[in-house]
């Protein structure tokens, strides 16, 4: 059916304007100041934002990682991501130990299909080449559409690749338009502080943070930079969290690299104290890059309104307290590494980036959606309020306060890393082409309803957010 929305303030990367707007079959049709259609149903957005869907492009739903598997699969994962106002997400497919990067894919896609609610794409993680996954990985990307890959210098139990592996990814990207994301810090130097800290028996959480100096985000992310640049790839420094990373980004992009970086949520709010938190409650915090001194948010922040970095992921990898941390009670680096992040990107970025008057709503809008969608192939398709659009639509009550809890997220774990913060403004009602899945603030969606989209390359759309 015809949807009209009426009467809203529209807010994309670059205007803020009221105007109505049509949906027929999924796309938006028309935006106009005033759109009356007989047989369409309306949608009063009076007093509200209407704003392109968020693109969440970091995810681990569903995702085997530290002994486990993450708590939050892509029912619950994209039921909480829709009632945070995320209409896309990116995951990271998993192909450590497939023998074949098409196996990896189809298993991603059986986990997502009779699940997802809202769109969703894969990025291809790589730990490892072998001649044949070497020769497969450009096919793959073509056939399946998916226009970036992963690597992690970290995690050397599962992930970590070696510097070789990284620049042979960089140069696949390098002839395949693809983007390289990379999971930046030094993990042979972490391993040899996490021992030492063990040896010491100093097996609290705070030295989760304690053994991943921002030092050691700041070499890996030169290293990254120099790598990618040899190559001449283009290269993607996912949830930077310190002035460390920040700096080398910079001094990389006035030179004229290709970078691009994002950041999460925890990096630009939380601080490291919260890993010092007595009876293990600091494990809640637990993830990698750990938070950093609190005098690292500004930086973040400045770093964003520079459009150094460009985009927010929430790094969603949820493991419960009263579970999965339990791990490590007695080994901080047992702890499983992750925090649950889908829901409150989008919200905790507009209260505490737009209320608290650091950003623009255009700027929010960029870095919540718009960015994502042109560095990752999904531009203009998805990203924007426009004629042509898909109409994955956020209505937005800026004016509403609300509180964070864990009693009423709809993620699939036991706490809130913002249990109690009291924010500024509410998703209460979101389209997926044109289909309601959450109407004012009730789930209504349908599971699987959620596309797989095959993307394509578009190198002009990611040089000018290098550039900028
Ligand atoms: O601790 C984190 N971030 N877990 C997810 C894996 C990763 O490093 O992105
Ligand atoms: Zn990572
Ligand atoms: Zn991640």
């Amino acid at each position: 059916m015809k949807k009209v929305i009426k009467g809203g303030k529209i807010a994309t990367a670059t205007d803020v304007f009221e105007a109505d707007i049509l949906i027929e079959e999924g796309v938006i049709t028309q935006i106009a100041k005033s759109i009356d259609v007989a047989d369409a149903e309306v949608i009063d957005a009076t007093g509200k934002y209407v704003m392109p869907g968020g693109i969440d492009p970091h995810t681990h739903l569903d995702m085997p990682f530290n002994n486990t598997v993450t708590d939050d699969d892509w029912e619950s994962g994209t039921i909480a991501a829709a009632f945070g106002g995320t209409t896309t997400i990116l995951d990271f497919c998993l192909s450590a130990g497939e023998t074949k990067l098409a196996d990896a894919v189809a298993k991603w896609h059986e986990k997502a299909k009779d699940k997802a609610v809202i769109d969703y794409g894969f990025h291809l993680m790589i730990t490892d080449f072998t001649p044949e996954t070497e020769k497969e990985l450009p096919t793959i990307l073509k056939q399946e559409g998916i226009t970036s890959i992963k690597v992690f210098m970290a995690y050397a139990r599962e992930f970590q690749s070696s510097d070789r592996t990284l620049f042979k990814a960089f140069k696949i990207g390098k002839e395949t338009d693809t983007v390289v994301m990379v999971h930046c810090e030094n993990g042979s130097v972490i391993d040899e502080l996490v021992e030492e800290a063990l040896a010491n028996g100093n097996t609290e959480p705070i030295y989760h943070a304690l053994t991943r100096p921002a030092a050691v985000e700041g070499e890996a992310t030169k290293r990254a930079i120099e790598l990618a640049n040899i190559a001449g790839a283009k290269l993607y420094v996912v949830h930077v969290t310190c002035k460390e990373a920040v700096d080398e980004i910079i001094r990389a992009r006035e030179k004229g690299y290709d970078v691009l970086g994002e950041t999460c949520p925890p990096y630009l709010t939380l601080d490291q104290s919260m890993l010092a938190q007595p009876d293990f409650e600091g494990a809640k915090y637990v993830w990698s890059p750990p938070l950093r001194p609190a005098y690292h948010q500004e930086v973040l922040w400045n770093a964003l309104k520079a459009k150094q970095l460009q985009t927010i992921g929430s790094d969603q990898c949820s493991f419960s307290f009263n579970g999965k941390k339990q791990l490590g009670i007695n080994d901080f680096s047992k702890i499983p590494n992750g925090g649950p992040f889908i829901e409150d990107r989008f919200g905790i970025l507009y209260s505490e980036g737009v209320a608290k008057g650091r950003i623009t709503v255009n700027e929010f809008v960029d870095m919540i959606s718009t960015s994502a969608a042109k560095t990752f192939g999904l531009f203009p398709k998805k990203g924007t309020i426009a004629v042509g659009s898909d109409a994955d639509v956020v209505l937005f009550d800026p004016d509403v306060k609300r509180v964070i809890s864990a009693e009423t997220h709809h993620m699939n774990v036991d706490y809130n890393p913002y249990e109690g913060w009291e924010v500024a403004g509410e998703v209460q009602t979101v389209l997926v082409r044109g289909e309601y899945v959450v109407k004012e603030k009730k789930f209504v969606g349908t599971l699987g309803s959620g596309q797989y989209i095959k993307r394509k390359p578009n190198s002009k759309l990611t040089e000018q957010l290098a550039l900028n």
